[in-house]
């Protein structure tokens, strides 16, 4: 059996979860159930990034220790998870005492690429990101995300030697060895990569002491990505545990705004370590609001759980992966999010399957429920790319499909006419199309495959209450 292990980005636990970070849980939870489908031993991961600065200074400004901080907020991100039907099966929070062991271990491993120096230049907390100064002078000195001046910073801090590994990484992504997706973002980072200069990896205690401490310095602690890139093999155990069973990740899935870490530091770290490259770097574009940004200033912050509440998870789930382009910054509006749960699951789906269990019950048709898919070459290849978006509109104009042949093959005629034979034939035909449409479902919809699999197991049973009642 193959073995497949998925990563999602672990978020920052300054706040409570929002819609943007149900975009990296949900597009790894259709890669894991899509494995799974196909055969495959998936392991997937998720996980809470709760060191650094902009976590510290949010728990002092609400005057709660930072540990009770996190652990509260960490809760909030378990439940999140588990109300977007998202199954993981490793949750790593940095602050595990087995993750810190594994990151000083790795700080170790690494010791012949670092180097110390002094820092003299920008920051952004919120970014949590060293700025260079050409970046500084672009955005006149304001970070353009969180509008706020950088900071300054003149400190001593280690240095990974990227230089090191720059022509092989540079060489990985060329070839294919790690495939960066969508596939123009791999032309933007091979250009930061060629300008890319070694990077900070600590912060002096005296200017930020919640993180974990580099090993046999008492005066520094690792700066917060270092430690938050490790989450993806500390939790396969790593280096107590030998992780190549697992290791290298068939596909890491990250946002737009966060690969250059994946793309630069990342494979760098794991050449220094001697591991393999994720096979797979995925890369999600933004969830907007209108077109913008969701910020809580403007006031357009949209609350995935009323999302869910309103039209029930997997219509959420559905939009989510379907109208959200897995690849393009895409909008979420309520008024798009309602279009599509009364015309596309109500009608489409949801009065297909009512439409056709209650004609088959009505002329007891049976259905040979040992029936096996084959997925199609065109589902599996968009799959198999990570094309979730196109791969939902390619099943959904099967969907799409079946409804027309409904009405070009008007069953409900053949059975007034006494043509049962015809209708026999006709209503089989049907019914097995839609339930090989189900099975390339399941990794988007799981709940609402099941309740179709049990509407047309024997006897077929229409559904007392509409699968998406129309609102
Ligand atoms: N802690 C880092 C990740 C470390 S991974 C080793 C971080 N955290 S985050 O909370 O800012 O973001 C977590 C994930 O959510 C990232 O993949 C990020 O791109 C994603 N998103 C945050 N806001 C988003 C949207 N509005 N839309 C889509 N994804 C967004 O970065």
């Amino acid at each position: 059996m193959k073995k497949t292990y998925i990563t999602t980005a672990i978020p920052y636990v300054n706040g409570t979860p929002h819609i943007g970070h149900a975009m990296d849980y949900c597009l790894a939870d259709v890669c894991a159930r899509y494995h799974a489908m196909i055969g495959d031993e998936v392991r997937m991961q998720a996980g809470v990034d709760e060191h650094g600065g902009k976590i510290f200074q949010k728990a002092a400004d609400l005057g709660i220790p930072v540990e009770e901080y996190v652990a509260e907020n960490t809760q909030k991100f378990k439940d999140f998870i588990y109300k977007l039907g998202v199954h993981y099966t490793d949750f790593v929070r940095t602050t595990d005492a087995m993750h810190e062991k594994g990151c000083q271990e790795i700080w170790k491993k690494l010791e012949n690429h670092i180097y110390k120096a002094k820092y003299e230049g920008w920051y952004c907390t919120g970014c949590e990101r060293f700025i260079t100064e050409k970046e500084y002078e672009e955005n006149n000195g304001v970070c353009p995300d969180h509008q706020k001046p950088y900071e300054r910073l003149e400190e001593e801090n280690y240095y990974l030697r990227i230089a090191d590994f720059k022509d092989r990484i540079n060489q990985a992504i060329e070839s294919g060895e790690m495939v960066i997706l969508p596939e123009f973002r791999k032309k933007e980072i091979l250009k930061l990569l060629a300008d890319s200069p070694d990077v900070s990896i600590s912060r002096p205690k005296e200017q930020l002491t919640w993180g974990v401490s580099v090993p046999d310095d008492d005066t520094q602690v690792m700066y917060v990505w270092i430690d938050a890139l490790a989450n993806y093999i500390t939790v396969l155990g790593y280096p107590e545990k030998d992780i190549l069973d697992w290791w290298p990740a068939e596909a890491q899935f990250v946002g737009k705004d966060i690969l250059r870490f994946h793309a630069i530091i990342w494979p760098a770290m794991l050449m220094g370590l001697g591991l393999p490259l994720p096979k797979n770097l995925v890369s999600h574009g933004m969830v907007l609001a209108n077109g913008q940004k969701m910020s809580k200033s403007i006031g357009n912050v949209v609350d995935p759980m009323e999302a869910i509440e309103k039209h029930g998870l997997d219509a959420f789930r559905y939009y989510f992966l379907r109208h959200i382009d897995t690849f393009a910054d895409s909008d979420f509006t309520w008024e798009k999010f309602d279009n599509a749960y009364n015309n596309e699951l109500a009608n489409d789906l949801g009065n297909l399957v009512q439409r056709l269990a209650t004609l088959a019950k009505k002329n007891n048709i049976t259905i040979n429920d040992e029936l096996k898919f084959e997925l199609p070459h065109e589902y599996t290849e968009l799959m198999n790319n990570f094309e979730y978006s196109k791969a939902f509109d390619y099943v959904w104009a099967k969907v799409q499909d079946i409804n027309r042949r409904v009405d070009e093959e008007k069953p409900w005629s053949l059975a007034k006419n006494g043509e049962t034979e015809k209708l026999n034939a006709c209503m089989v035909g049907l019914i097995n199309e839609l339930l090989s449409v189900n099975n390339m479902l399941k990794p988007f919809i799981p709940d609402t495959c099941k309740k179709i699999e049990k509407v047309f197991a024997d006897p077929i049973t229409p559904p007392e209450v509409p699968l998406f009642p129309k609102q």
